[in-house]
């Protein structure tokens, strides 16, 4: 009998470096998150190529039942009062959940229904976040270090980013020890 012996694509639990795998990495600077901030003349004060967050995906075939693996790494900053944090989407297919562990650093997972409620969840290392379908979700680093976290979804899910450009229902802001919940639209 011949058994075929794969090595496995590897994460660092530490530092959430994939490797053994074909990995692709997406970088988000400043300038690719217009609107995404709510101080505009902060954000326009910010180095244009300073890196928000990198994304890296391990290449996979991509088909109905297929899963992605990915790692999100968040820098630590602030736009104004503002910390840095992801663009935040939907998934295109609504229905499809995705599943966040926390890997180093401090933050929270703000997801939001589609009738624009609200939540927070704390992301440390070792923290594992069930984001149901229809839900909507954006990483924030509310420390002082990376915040990484491991994320696996259905290759079908995508994104739709465009039903929130203008935003999720609460921004999140430096209180100047901690954070503080502010509501977006008031
Ligand atoms: C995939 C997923 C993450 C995010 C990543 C960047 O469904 O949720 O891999 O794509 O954290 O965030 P966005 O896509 O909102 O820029
Ligand atoms: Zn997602």
């Amino acid at each position: 009998m011949t058994l075929s012996t794969l090595v496995p694509p590897h994460v660092a639990w530490q530092t959430g470096a994939l490797k053994n795998g074909p990995v692709i990495r997406k970088t988000t600077d400043i300038a690719a998150l217009a609107g995404v901030f709510a101080d505009t003349k902060s954000w326009q004060r910010c180095e244009p190529g300073q890196a928000v967050y990198d994304v890296d995906v391990l290449q996979t075939e991509t088909c109905e039942g297929a899963l992605f693996t990915g790692v999100t790494h968040v820098h630590p900053g602030r736009v104004g009062d503002e910390f840095f944090m992801t663009r935040g989407h939907f998934h295109a297919r609504r229905e499809q959940g995705e599943v966040y562990f926390g890997l180093r650093g401090c933050g929270l997972l703000l997801l939001q229904n589609e009738r624009g409620e609200a939540r927070v969840e704390i992301v440390t290392a070792g923290s594992v976040h069930i984001i149901p379908g229809y839900t909507a979700h954006r990483l924030i680093n509310t420390g002082g270090e990376i915040l990484s976290a491991l994320a696996v979804w259905p290759t079908v899910a995508g994104h739709d980013y465009a039903t929130l450009s203008d935003g999720f229902s609460v921004r999140i802001k430096t209180d100047g020890t901690g954070w503080r919940a502010e509501a977006s639209h008031d």
